[in-house]
């Protein structure tokens, strides 16, 4: 029987009084009070002209896509280690996904293996900062204005991490946070956020999350009344979420410093079977500040980790893997191509494995955690 879960969703114990707030303005659509607090943290602490909150990242995604006119034929680039939505959002829209591979370091899409990639056809970038860990996005942002292409990250798990002192989500020229309950904040389960960092495309991102009308401005009084304008779709999500959210983001410190404290305690503990050459690490490059989005360790292949998530769990402790390489799934090959490679994404899909990190994971859980890693090894 499993006894430590690999996730549960954060809780501070702060949410139910701001649901019960919510529930009280008599008003649980999309953008009220919480909706429009949640934003302005966003924005002040991120620094990014226009946070609009979404149901989900994958909605935020698809926003970004439609916002970007993506049409069929055209090509995105992006990591093949990553999740579906990533590459779904684009496919939606008629695109090509040209996947790359990623580094072995940071399993980050490598940088310099993107330029091979572009054809007179590619309109956009996605880069997908892996566990927080940022990508490399001076070249990435280089290579983009070279070839007058958009860049949209992926931030889904990098909420609250940096590059250079930059927040994730605010490099590019959108950004995509998630707040699904496995993440590091949450907006009740489901959640997520477009960040519009290029100004230019804000009133028209307004417009495309009313369901294509320009309402957002109707309610600011600045229209008299709002009409059917673009391609759009339902993109908001209820003050309930966003409620639950406020609670989290006004604790993102608390959050943040006990994920990173959990980190680090997994790091310092396995640090001997890294020197014995038992297991390997993930690497922090020097100009990343990460948010402690996920502990895990490179096992020597797939067998050794079936082996080890086997014993983990005879423990009652759940270990789990991702990603199902997309180039090599069904649907990403109907959809996309792999440029150069594939020398790291197989590998990493294979041979990865996260251990349990979540907020409420107490220290006695992890020191069971830790030494059922241990005693694997000591075997
Ligand atoms: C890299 C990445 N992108 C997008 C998503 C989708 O996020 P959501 O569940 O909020 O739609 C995830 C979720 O796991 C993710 O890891």
């Amino acid at each position: 029987m499993i006894t430590i879960p690999f996730n549960q969703p954060p809780v501070l114990g702060t949410e139910l009084n701001y649901l019960q707030q919510a529930m009280a303005t008599g008003k649980l659509s999309g953008d009220g009070k919480f909706g429009r607090l949640c934003e302005q943290w966003l924005e002040m602490h991120f620094a990014t002209p226009r946070a609009l909150l979404t149901p989900s990242c994958t909605a935020a995604l698809e926003m970004a896509a439609i916002l970007l006119d993506i049409q069929a034929g055209d090509e995105v680039i992006m990591p093949s280690y990553t999740f579906v939505s990533t590459a779904n959002a684009f496919v939606l829209r008629g695109a090509k996904i040209v996947f790359v591979d990623i580094r072995p370091d940071t399993f980050n899409m490598d940088e310099r293996k993107i330029e091979q990639a572009i054809t007179a056809k590619t309109k956009a970038i996605v880069p997908v900062h892996y566990a927080g860990v940022a990508c490399e996005m001076d070249t990435i942002m280089a290579l983009a204005e070279r070839y007058q292409l958009w860049v949209v990250e992926d931030a889904a798990q990098g909420v609250n991490a940096f590059y250079k002192g930059r927040a994730l989500g605010t490099i590019g020229h959108l950004g995509c946070y998630s707040f699904h309950e496995t993440k590091n904040y949450t907006a009740g389960g489901e959640g997520g956020a477009l960040l519009i960092n290029a100004p230019y495309l804000i009133e028209r991102a307004e417009i495309v999350r009313e369901k294509g009308t320009n309402r957002s401005q109707f309610f600011r009084g600045q229209v008299d009344k709002y009409t059917w304008r673009d391609l759009g779709s339902s993109f908001l999500p209820s003050e309930l979420q966003s409620a639950y959210l406020y609670a989290q983001l006004q604790s993102a410190e608390e959050i943040n410093q006990r994920r990173l404290a959990l980190w680090q305690r997994y790091h310092d503990a396995f640090a001997p079977l890294v020197a014995q050459g038992k297991i390997g690490y993930l690497t922090l490059p020097k100009d990343c500040q990460p948010n402690g989005h996920l502990f895990g360790i490179k096992l020597a292949d797939l067998s050794r980790r079936s082996e080890f998530i086997a014993f983990l769990g005879k423990r009652g402790i759940l270990a789990v893997f991702h990603y199902i390489p997309l180039h090599s799934s069904p649907a990403g090959q109907a959809f996309g191509r792999f440029v150069g490679e594939d020398e790291q994404t197989t590998k990493a899909s294979e041979s990865f494995v996260r251990l349990p990190l979540f907020f409420n994971l107490t220290d006695s859980a992890q020191n069971r955690v830790i030494q059922a890693v241990l005693d694997f090894f000591a075997q």
